[in-house]
């Protein structure tokens, strides 16, 4: 049993969960006039539903998270604001995933505030029903058990993630090469990537001073 429960995702279940997401909002018989990504996840996804649906118009909201000075929970804030009037729109947000459920109550609220739409609604790919604050109007996949996805949108950037996290966890490995990262990336995370991401990754670290280049082996 891999220590994080993680889910390679491929692009062809991303394109399949748009198709789904689109057609139960075609069903719905609800369409947005405009869609507002939540980024960074929800910029892949709203461009497909945007084609999908054949919507012209796609904004942007950014909500990031950083640990709380109390705790070592993340609270969300919103980092780049939208600003328009939707005060004649149907809005549609879309992000990949309710997990939480934060970043979509924030955006709820400041869009309701700040941009005063018509109507509003959500859709993600993903919902976390145990976890999630918040319910997606549409969502493409309800989700009973946590589990970490690893969408095609961040495969560097997590994969950067868990390589300094097992290097951090295993102390008494100083010299790391793809080979033992990819041993190690499948034992904690029960996924493979291809190399040329391990490289880029440990490449990444080695220039942010984490990891050093020794002889073809990369220094803890
Ligand atoms: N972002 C927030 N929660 C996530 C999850 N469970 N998987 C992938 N991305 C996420």
């Amino acid at each position: 049993m891999p220590k994080v429960n993680t889910k390679k995702v491929t692009w062809e279940e991303v394109e399949n969960w748009c198709k789904k997401l689109s057609e139960i909002i075609l069903e719905s018989k609800w369409m947005p006039d405009i869609i507002i990504a939540i980024s960074r996840g929800g910029y892949v996804p709203a461009r497909l539903i945007c084609d999908l649906l054949v919507v012209g118009e796609l904004v942007s909201i950014q909500i990031t998270h950083w640990p709380s000075a109390a705790q070592m929970a993340k609270e969300a804030g919103v980092k780049h604001p939208l600003q328009c009037d939707l005060s004649i729109k149907k809005a549609l947000i879309v992000d990949d995933i309710a997990d939480t459920g934060d970043s979509i109550i924030i955006a709820k609220d400041h869009i309701w505030t700040y941009c005063r739409p018509k109507e509003l609604k959500v859709a993600t790919l993903q919902w976390i029903s145990k976890v999630s604050k918040v319910k997606p109007d549409y969502y493409a996949e309800e989700v009973k058990e946590w589990i970490w996805y690893q969408y095609p949108w961040t495969r560097l950037e997590d994969i950067v993630g868990f390589i300094r996290k097992i290097i951090e966890e295993e102390k008494e490995i100083r010299s790391w090469d793809l080979d033992i990262i990819s041993k190690k990336i499948i034992e904690y995370y029960g996924v493979e990537f291809d190399k040329w991401y391990y490289e880029k990754a440990l490449n990444y670290l080695t220039e942010k001073g984490f990891l050093k280049r020794e002889e073809g082996k990369y220094i803890r």
